[in-house]
């Protein structure tokens, strides 16, 4: 049967994402290695990686708002008893790292609610609360170092807020890289990407509130 796991709101904002956060780590690798990498001059490569920063600032705030204003949120916290939290986080960390290669049955069973593991509910909100904002912060101070100067002596300086968001490039270049891995361990290869497409997961059983 199939399940409507993921609204338009949120397909628009992650594809759109994740075209950004290429095209991000592209220019900016151009930035970085000018000498290196002809394919756009110094000039090109800073104003449209800028262009492409503000445009998922943008974008960040579709993800944000339909989330504060809708039930939906509840995906992101389906269990907040910490304990239960921590043993469904292990035996999916157990999965990925041995049952998954002796064909053992993934033991997250997706519905409405519950369409993250209790990983993927945590990660993805360090990543989209604390991460995602914090590379955007530090990309908008050092856009314009002289408006911010304040700011920007605040956090430690130039060094401490370029750092930060060089360590978070780096951070986001393993990320697309390990994120479409990690969503190509559904029932099949591409279940999930195109549950992204097309909002709908299929799932074998029923769905409803997941036993522990
Ligand atoms: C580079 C190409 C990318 C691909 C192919 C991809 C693929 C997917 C797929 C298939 C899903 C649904 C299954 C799942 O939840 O695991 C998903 C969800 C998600 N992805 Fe990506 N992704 C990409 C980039 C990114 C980036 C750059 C970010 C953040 C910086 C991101 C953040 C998320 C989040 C937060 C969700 C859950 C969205 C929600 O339902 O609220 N993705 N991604």
């Amino acid at each position: 049967m199939r399940i409507y796991v993921h609204p338009l709101p949120v397909r628009i904002w992650h594809w759109t994402n994740a075209l950004g956060f290429v095209a991000l780590i592209l220019t900016g690798v151009q930035i970085r290695y000018v000498d290196l990498i002809g394919l756009l001059s110094f000039r090109d490569a800073v104003h449209l990686h800028n262009a492409i920063g503000f445009v998922l600032i943008a974008n960040f705030f579709l993800w944000l708002l339909f989330y504060l204003f809708t039930d939906k949120i509840r995906v992101y916290h389906p269990e907040l008893d910490p304990e239960k939290h921590f043993r469904a986080s292990f035996r999916q960390l157990r999965y990925y790292g041995y049952g998954i290669f002796k064909g053992d049955p993934n033991p997250h069973h997706l519905s409405v609610y519950e369409k993250f593991n209790a990983l993927q509910s945590m990660t993805y909100q360090i990543i989209m609360l604390l991460l995602v904002p914090l590379q955007f912060v530090t990309g908008v101070l050092l856009w314009d170092l002289k408006r911010f100067s304040g700011m920007v002596d605040f956090f430690g300086g130039v060094r401490v807020v370029d750092t930060v968001h060089v360590l978070l490039f780096i951070f986001f270049t393993a990320f697309v890289f390990l994120h479409p891995y990690l969503a190509s361990l559904g029932h099949t290869t591409f279940g999930h990407f195109r549950a992204m497409l097309t909002g709908y997961e299929e799932v074998e059983e029923a769905p409803g509130p997941q036993k522990d």
